[in-house]
């Protein structure tokens, strides 16, 4: 079955959870228009993400999952939260999910892993993941040392569930790339930064809208955990300090709470402004249901035009 199917959705499209970002008017948007919109339980408390779940199941009854990053604070509980809300779909980011699989699954709830390599694809499907996600380095926020067009299908290869790739998609030719590599959907997170329902500062907005291809870098992988973000006045300072090899205390009290500097105070030159590479798409703020119009559009019209050039 498809992926689309086996999720109910009517677009290959899913809206990444993005820490302190995707909270529930932009999740119902996205499952809204089609795609599967993804709450966020990242930066937010535990009585925070149940409010969050119950909102969208009262708002749509559409499908929609919850990405529970493995380093929150409070895990275990959350763990248990999201079994007592019954959620239908979980993606993971940020960890290791495989102490929680069984929890899950036998709750009936259908786990969404992101993988990073061949082998931890194999060991996902083997505790029964419903799918998985590769990210490539091209995506924003922390991100893997693989990239896409080399390591995407390598994972389709290894494994009989569905792949979703993430990272770079901002247009359908993409979309259509992804599938020419054996994705069965995409995963998008920058992209839906600039929609109207996402509740990111206009300040970060507007910083995504001026800032242009070549601003993308990463921070962090001197120290093992890179993120990619757009440059500014605070990814200067971070760089040098990474040049001279300080120490990772100093380098992670500079970044620590600069990604809600950026996302809800507008502090766009000290803050983090997560975002992946191809800033160059980034131009325009229009509802979550037009982007993913203008995704499938351009996706139809890929199509026609590489068919009509064989
Ligand atoms: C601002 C921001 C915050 C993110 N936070 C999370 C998160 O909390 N959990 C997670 O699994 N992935 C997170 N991601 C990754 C996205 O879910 C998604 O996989 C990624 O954005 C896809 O690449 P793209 O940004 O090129 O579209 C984040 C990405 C961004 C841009």
């Amino acid at each position: 079955m498809k992926l689309t199917q086996m999720l109910g959705i009517d677009y290959p499209i899913i809206q990444g959870g993005m820490a302190n970002i995707s909270s529930p008017d932009l999740v119902v948007a996205v499952s809204e228009a089609g795609g599967l919109g993804v709450l966020a339980t990242g930066g937010f408390s535990l009585e925070e993400i149940r409010e969050n779940i119950r909102t969208c199941k009262a708002k749509s009854s559409k499908p929609f999952a919850v990405n529970v990053v493995l380093l929150h604070p409070e895990i275990d509980q959350l763990a248990q939260v999201i079994i007592d809300e019954k959620v239908d779909y979980i993606t993971c980011g940020g960890g290791n999910p495989l102490p929680y699989f069984d929890q899950w699954t036998q709750a009936g709830i259908r786990v969404i892993p992101l993988v990073g390599n061949v082998k931890m694809a194999k060991k996902v499907e083997e505790k029964g993941a419903f799918a998985c996600i590769f990210e490539g380095a091209e995506a924003g926020g922390h991100i893997s040392s693989l990239h896409t067009m080399a390591e995407l299908p390598a994972i389709v290869d290894a494994v009989t569930i569905p792949v979703i790739s993430a990272g770079g998609i901002y247009t359908g030719r993409q979309i259509l790339a992804a599938e020419a590599l054996g994705a069965e959907g995409v995963q998008i997170g920058t992209k839906f930064l600039l929609a109207e329902e996402c509740p990111i500062h206009q300040n970060y907005k507007n910083y995504l809208i001026n800032s242009s291809d070549s601003d993308s870098l990463v921070t962090g992988a001197f120290y093992g955990h890179p993120v990619r973000v757009v440059k500014n006045r605070l990814t200067d300072q971070l760089q040098k300090l990474e040049s001279q090899g300080a120490l990772e205390e100093e380098f992670n009290a500079m970044v620590r709470g600069s990604g809600q500097r950026a996302a809800q105070e507008g502090e766009t030159e000290w803050g983090s402004i997560f975002a992946g590479e191809g800033l160059a798409y980034l131009n325009k703020i229009q509802p979550a249901k037009e982007i993913i119009q203008d995704l499938m559009k351009d996706y139809d019209q890929a199509k026609l035009n590489l068919s009509s050039q064989c």
